[in-house]
This record gives structure tokens, sequence and C-alpha cells, in this order.
């Protein structure tokens, strides 16, 4: 029975995969992440596409595929039309979720906060341009918040003030803020806290495990069987000397962590 592959450049993927796993728990899941590359948001476009499309197509070709999710917005708003040429397994992308936020807001006052390749592509003004024409969007970019991301997950303390000047433009401003990283929902009890009841803090996740498990159903490939799926985790640089990493893998249910050879 087919695999789901969540796919990022770091461990923002996992709070993808936490959705996932919540409403799929018996479904095995290989978590792949290019950590050699991180972070996604300062890469060149024709890296970044050749990279995602490369590893994923190698695991597909030597694992049991059965969905693909790029957990990653900045590869997602960028990579999708490529790789669904490159390969048949149904591919599940996740983009910052603009439309739900519209739709959210009673002031239509809404912001996003994104890497600095998210917001400035092409991808993300067309979302705004369709589903957001009427508000007024307030957009912030952080590779310092990506990085707190993958701090929190090995148990290292957070910048709070850091993270209060990186939502400032947003605190009173709006009352939704797209998080359009998969990074940032791991922070997402410190953001509600600076940000008050008044602000909705919306990402993608819940939807995306949604699209997971109705394409499951529909090629036949769930797996109802009552017994723990094996979970692996593969990484393009070496992650076995990172004990608090691995530590929180392994409490999260990856337990089979390989440097894998694709990369
Ligand atoms: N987690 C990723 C995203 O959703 C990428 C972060 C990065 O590597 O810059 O955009």
């Amino acid at each position: 029975m087919g695999s789901v592959l969540i796919f990022d450049s770091g461990v923002g993927g996992l709070s993808v995969y936490l959705e996932i796993s919540t409403i799929l728990p018996q479904q095995p899941v290989i978590y792949a992440f290019d950590n050699a590359a991180f972070p996604y948001g300062e890469l060149d476009d024709e890296v970044l596409v050749e990279r995602v499309c490369n590893m994923i197509c190698a695991i597909c070709k030597e694992y049991d595929v059965a969905v693909v999710v790029i957990a990653c917005n900045t590869a997602s708003t960028l990579v999708l039309p490529v790789l669904r040429e490159l390969i048949s397994v149904p591919v599940v992308g996740v983009v910052p979720a603009i439309k739900s936020a519209a739709r959210l807001s009673k002031t239509k006052k809404i912001g996003l906060l994104a890497t600095p390749a998210t917001i400035k592509r092409e991808y993300t003004r067309q979302l705004i341009g369709d589903f957001a024409s009427d508000c007024d969007v307030k957009m912030r970019s952080s590779t310092a918040l990506v990085e707190m991301g993958e701090a929190k997950l090995r148990g290292r303390p957070i910048n709070k003030e850091l993270l209060n000047e990186i939502l400032r433009p947003f605190k009173d401003e709006v009352d939704s803020l797209v998080l359009g990283c998969t990074h940032f929902p791991l922070l997402k009890s410190e953001i509600v806290e600076i940000l008050g009841e008044g602000c909705a803090v919306i990402d993608s996740g819940k939807a995306i495990a949604n699209r997971v498990d109705s394409l499951l159903l529909e090629s036949s490939q769930k797996k109802e069987q009552a017994h723990l799926p094996q979970h692996y985790v593969l990484s393009s640089a070496p992650v076995h000397e990172e004990e608090a990493l691995n530590k929180e893998l392994i409490q999260l249910g990856l337990s089979l962590i390989q440097r894998t050879p694709f990369f």
C-alpha cells in the first residue's frame, strides 16, 4: 500500500505531517527534507526546481508512493507544473491560504507572512489578485522565522523579542494572518499569543490533510488496518548527530531515520 511522501527543505513540513497523521493514522509516511539546501526561501528559482524535481522523482522510483505532498510554500508556488509533468503520482502543493483569510476577514485587512521567495512569486500575486482583490494585503518575508521554527523543534528557546519585531506590521492592523510557510505553524502558539484573540492565524495544514485523504480514497490506497505503519525520514544532509532533532522525530512517530542516497 502506497506511502504519503511529504517533502520540505527542513522540519516545517512536520506541521503538515502532524495534520496528515492525525486523520490518516494507519497510512505509511515518508518524510523527506532537503536540509543540505535549506533555506529554500533564499535559493535561486532554477536550483530549487531542479533539486525538488530530482529528489521527488528519485524517491518515487525507489519507494511505493501513493501521493506526493510538497509541504513547502516556497517550492509549491514554483515547481508544481514541472513536477506534475514528470511523475504520474498525484502531487498536492501547499500554497498560502489567501482565499480562506480573505473570506474570514471582516475588516478586509489581511496579512501574509512567508519566505522572501514566496512573497515575490508571480503565483502569490495571482492568488491575491484572484481571491483577495477586495482586501488590503500586508506582506512580510522572514527567513529568521523559518530558522526559529527549526530551533523550536530542536528544543531551543524562542527569541520573543525578534518574534515581536517580525509580527509588528500585523499587530492591531489585520484581522487574519496567513502563515505562508510550513515552518510557521510550528510557532503558532507564540504567534497567537503576540497577535491576540482579534486576529485569526491561518495555515493550510488541515485542508491539505483532507485533500490527501480524498486522493487516497479515490485511488483505493487508504490504509485502514489497525497496526502502526512504518514512517521513514530521508534527509539530504546527515541528521544522526542532532540528538534533539532525532528525539523529536522519534516522538512524532518518525523512527526510521536515514540519509537518502538519492540527494
Ligand atoms: N517550509 C518552507 C515553506 O513553506 C520553506 C522554508 C525555507 O526553507 O525557506 O516555504
